[in-house]
C-alpha cells in the first residue's frame, strides 16, 4: 500500500507533464487544411507551379475557442495547376518536415528555380529562444526532403527576422536586408531586439555568404525588397518598414517615397524619391513585381501591412510603384483616400508567371473573423486586370501558363503581363509596354540611376542546374558527379559544423525515444493517442513518411556519422513547447567552452550540451552565455517556461471576414 503511494507520487510529474502536453499537442496539430482560420508571419516560395508555405503562425477555427497563436510546423504547398472548390489553388499538407527543421516566422524561403530547391533563411521562434545557432536548411522539391546545408563559415551571419528577403534564381543568389536580431532569433541574445543595417547575400552554387553594408548605417526592418532586371545584373529595390534609431525595440516609420536601390554588379546603393499617390508609412506588408516584355516599366505591387504606432489598425489596400518613373499609383480601394475594411499584416505576396499575385494570410487587428477559411487565406490579384470586368481581385486562374488555348477573358492571353490602364495613364504606351515616360518627373537623384535604368539584365541562360534536373541541361562545371551540389555540400556542412551536434542530438533523441517507450508502457500508450490527433485523412500517413524524407535519414544516408534512430511518428509529430518541471536548470560549467559534456538530468535522461561557441557569436550579445540545455528534440534551451493557461471560450463561429468567392481581401 505504502509502496504504491510512493509509486504514484513518483508518477505525478509524468502525469502532470502529460496533462500539459496533450491538450497542447492536439491544439497544435489541428488539420492545417480543414481547421484553418488564419495564417501570418509565414514564408513562401514558388517552384514549378507549387507555392510552398513554411512556418509562420496560425489561428485555428473557431478562433474564439483557440485564441492563441500556434507555430505552423507543417510544410504546405498550394497546387497552382488545380483549384480547390472555392477557386483558389488547392492546399496540401503531405510534405515532410521533421522537428529538426526550425519552425519560424518572418524568415524567407529563397527559391532556386534552376535547381528545384529552396533555402530557409532567418526568422524567429515564437516566444522562445532559437533551438540552435543559425544553420541553413534547404528543401529539395524533387526528392521532397530537407537537407542541412550548414552554418556560414568565416562570415558573421546571424538569423534575423522580419527583414526583407528576395531570391534571384537566375543568378543563384539570395538576399536579405535588415531585420531584427533578438532573443527569438539569435542564440544567446540578451537585451531588447535590435535591427541590423546589413545586406546578407548567399551564393547558392558556391554555398558562400557575404555580409555587405546597407545603404547607410541606419538599422531597418519590416520593409520589402524585390529584384528588377534593370542595370546589367539587375537591381534590388527596397522601401517601407521602420528604422531602429533608439536600439530599444521601438521603430520609427520610413516614408514610402524614399526608395533604396542596390546594383548587384557594382554593389552600390542609390536613393530615389518617388512621387504620385504616396502610401501611408507601413511595415510587415508584402510586395511583388512584374513588367511587360519590353521592360519599359517595372511595376511593384504592394498590399496591406501594419501602420506605425500610435495608428494601430494598418492597411487593406493596393498600390503600385512604377519604375523608372518612380510614381506611386493606387489601385485599391479606388473610391477615395481610404484603406479597406480589413487591415492586416505579416502576409506574403507571390507573383506567378508575371501575371497574377497570390496574397496569402495576415493577422487582423480589428477582427476575430477567419480569413477566407475555405480558401486558406489565399487572395489573388490579376495584376494586368486582364478580365472582362477589369477587376484587380480575381479567383486564381490556373490556366495562365498554357497560353495558346484562348482560355482567358476578353482581353485574352494571360501568358503575358499587360500593363493595366491606371499605370498606362502614368507611364504612357499601352498594355504591351512601350512606356513613353522613362524618368521621374523630378529627375533622377543619382546620375548613375539614369544610365542603369536604360539597361536591362540578360538573365536567360546565365545559370545551369548543378544537378540533374528532368528536362534541363547540366552545367559543364558539374563534373564532380550528379550529387556534387548539395550532397557534398551537406556533408561538408555536417563535417565542419554539425558533427558534434548531430552525434549529441542522436544520443539525446535515442535516450528520449527509449524513455518515452518505457513511459508509454507504464502510463498508457500516449504515442498512439497522439496519432489520433486530427491531422486529417490522407495527411497523417505522409507526415511520418518513410526514409529519405527528413534531415535525419537523408544525412545518415550521406555520411558515416552514427545513424540516427529510425523516424518515429512521435518524434516527427511532437514538437511541443517545453513542459515545466522536466527542464529544471542544470548547472553548466564554462558556458562558452567547446566540446560537449553530458549530464544525467533529474528526470533520468542524459542531456548533452551543444557548444554555443561553434557558431559566430551574435553581434549585440555579451560574452555571458546563459546555461543551456538540450530539450527532448535536441533543441538548445535555456530554461523551462510555464505556459499560460489557455482560456477556452464558448462562442459562435463567425462568418469569414472575406466572401469565399470574391477573392479579394476586402469586402
Ligand atoms: C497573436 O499574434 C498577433 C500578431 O502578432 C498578436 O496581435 C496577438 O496578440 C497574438 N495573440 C495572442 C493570444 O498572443
Ligand atoms: C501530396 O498529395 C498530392 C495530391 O493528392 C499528390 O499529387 C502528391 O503526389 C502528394 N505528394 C507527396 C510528396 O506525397
Ligand atoms: C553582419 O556583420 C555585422 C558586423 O559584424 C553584424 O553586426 C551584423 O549583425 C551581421 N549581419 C547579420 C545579419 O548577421
Ligand atoms: C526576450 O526579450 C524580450 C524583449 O526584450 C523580453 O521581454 C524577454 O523576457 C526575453 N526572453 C528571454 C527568454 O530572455
Ligand atoms: C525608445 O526610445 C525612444 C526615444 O527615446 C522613446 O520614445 C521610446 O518610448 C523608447 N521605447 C521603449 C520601448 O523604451
Ligand atoms: C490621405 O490620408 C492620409 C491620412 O489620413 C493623409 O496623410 C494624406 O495626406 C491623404 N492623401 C491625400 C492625397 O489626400
Ligand atoms: C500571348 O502573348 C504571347 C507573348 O506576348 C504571344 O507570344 C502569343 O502569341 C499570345 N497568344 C495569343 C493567343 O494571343
Amino acid at each position: 500500500m505504502r509502496q504504491s503511494w510512493i509509486r504514484l507520487l513518483q508518477l505525478l510529474p509524468t502525469i502532470f507533464l502529460l496533462l500539459l502536453i496533450f491538450p497542447q499537442g492536439s491544439l497544435q496539430d489541428r488539420d492545417p487544411i480543414k481547421d484553418f482560420c488564419r495564417r501570418f508571419g509565414h514564408q513562401t516560395a514558388v517552384i514549378d507551379r507549387k507555392l510552398y508555405i513554411d512556418g509562420g503562425l496560425v489561428n485555428w477555427n473557431p478562433i474564439s475557442s483557440y485564441p492563441a497563436n500556434y507555430s505552423n510546423r507543417a510544410l504546405l504547398y498550394q497546387d497552382l495547376d488545380h483549384n480547390g472548390e472555392d477557386g483558389m489553388p488547392q492546399l496540401h499538407a503531405n510534405l515532410s518536415k521533421s522537428s529538426q527543421i526550425p519552425d519560424v516566422s518572418g524568415g524567407v524561403l529563397w527559391a532556386d528555380e534552376v535547381n528545384k530547391r529552396f533555402y530557409l533563411f532567418g526568422g524567429e521562434y515564437y516566444q522562445e529562444p532559437p533551438a540552435q545557432a543559425f544553420t541553413l536548411y534547404s528543401f529539395d522539391t524533387l526528392e521532397n526532403k530537407w537537407e542541412m546545408v550548414g552554418s556560414p563559415q568565416g562570415t558573421v551571419v546571424s538569423s534575423v527576422s522580419y527583414g526583407a528577403g528576395v531570391a534571384v534564381s537566375e543568378r543563384g543568389e539570395g538576399y536579405y536586408y535588415g531585420g531584427w536580431l533578438s532573443n527569438n532569433s539569435v542564440l544567446g541574445w540578451t537585451g531588447p531586439p535590435v535591427a541590423t543595417s546589413t545586406l546578407i547575400k548567399y551564393d547558392m552554387d558556391s554555398n558562400s555568404w557575404t555580409n555587405n553594408t546597407g545603404p547607410d548605417q541606419v538599422r531597418r526592418a519590416e520593409g520589402v525588397m524585390v529584384y528588377i532586371p534593370a542595370g546589367d545584373g539587375g537591381m534590388l529595390v527596397y522601401f517601407g518598414g521602420l528604422a531602429d534609431l533608439y536600439l530599444n525595440g521601438t521603430g520609427v516609420g520610413q516614408p514610402m517615397d524614399v526608395i533604396k536601390l542596390y546594383d548587384v554588379l557594382s554593389s552600390k546603393w542609390y536613393t530615389q524619391t518617388a512621387t504620385g499617390t504616396i502610401p501611408g508609412m507601413r511595415r510587415r506588408f508584402c510586395a511583388g513585381v512584374t513588367w511587360p516584355a519590353d521592360q519599359s516599366s517595372y511595376n511593384i505591387y504592394i498590399y496591406g501591412g501594419a501602420s506605425m504606432p500610435p495608428d494601430t489598425a494598418g492597411y487593406d489596400d493596393v498600390y503600385v510603384l512604377t519604375i523608372p518613373t518612380f510614381t506611386w499609383v493606387k489601385l485599391y480601394p479606388t473610391d477615395g483616400n481610404v484603406t479597406g475594411q480589413y487591415p492586416h499584416h505579416s502576409l506574403t505576396c507571390n507573383v506567378v508567371e508575371g501575371t497574377q499575385m497570390l496574397v496569402i494570410g495576415g493577422t487582423f487587428p480589428l477582427t476575430e473573423d477567419c480569413d477566407a477559411p475555405t480558401q486558406w487565406g489565399t487572395h489573388n490579384m490579376d495584376m494586368g486586370e486582364q478580365n472582362e470586368d477589369h477587376a484587380l481581385w480575381k479567383l486564381w486562374d490556373p490556366t495562365t501558363v498554357d497560353g495558346g488555348d484562348g482560355s482567358s477573358g476578353s482581353d485574352g492571353n494571360k501568358t503575358a503581363y499587360r500593363v493595366p490602364d491606371p499605370i498606362v495613364a502614368v507611364v504612357g504606351g499601352g498594355p504591351e509596354g512601350g512606356a513613353t515616360h522613362r524618368a521621374p518627373s523630378t529627375g533622377f537623384d543619382a546620375p548613375d540611376l539614369k544610365v542603369l535604368m536604360t539597361r536591362t539584365a540578360t538573365l536567360s541562360a546565365t545559370r545551369s542546374p548543378t544537378r540533374p534536373i528532368p528536362g534541363a541541361t547540366m552545367s559543364s562545371s558539374s563534373t564532380l558527379g550528379p550529387h556534387r551540389s548539395i550532397s557534398s555540400r551537406a556533408i561538408a556542412g555536417i563535417a565542419v559544423g554539425g558533427a558534434v551536434t548531430l552525434a549529441a542530438v542522436a544520443a539525446v533523441v535515442w535516450c528520449i525515444i527509449r524513455k518515452r517507450r518505457r513511459a508509454g508502457a507504464n502510463g498508457g500508450n500516449h504515442a498512439a493517442r497522439r496519432d489520433d490527433d486530427p491531422i486529417g485523412p490522407g495527411h497523417s500517413a505522409s507526415f511520418r513518411s518513410g526514409p529519405h524524407t527528413n534531415v535525419a535519414t537523408s544525412m545518415s544516408a550521406l555520411s558515416s556519422y552514427p545513424p540516427l534512430p529510425p523516424p518515429s511518428p512521435y518524434l516527427q509529430r511532437q514538437h511541443s513547447p517545453l513542459p515545466p518541471g522536466e527542464l529544471a536548470e542544470l548547472s553548466v560549467g564554462g558556458g562558452g567552452a567547446s566540446g560537449a559534456g553530458a549530464w544525467l538530468g533529474a528526470d533520468g535522461v542524459v542531456y548533452k550540451l551543444l557548444s554555443p561557441s561553434s557558431s559566430p557569436s551574435p553581434g549585440g550579445g555579451n560574452g555571458d552565455v546563459p546555461p543551456f540545455k538540450i530539450d527532448e528534440h535536441g533543441r538548445v534551451v535555456q530554461k523551462a517556461r510555464r505556459r499560460r493557461r489557455r482560456r477556452i471560450q464558448r462562442g459562435t463561429v463567425r462568418e469569414p471576414a472575406v466572401s469565399p468567392t470574391a477573392g479579394t481581401p476586402g469586402a
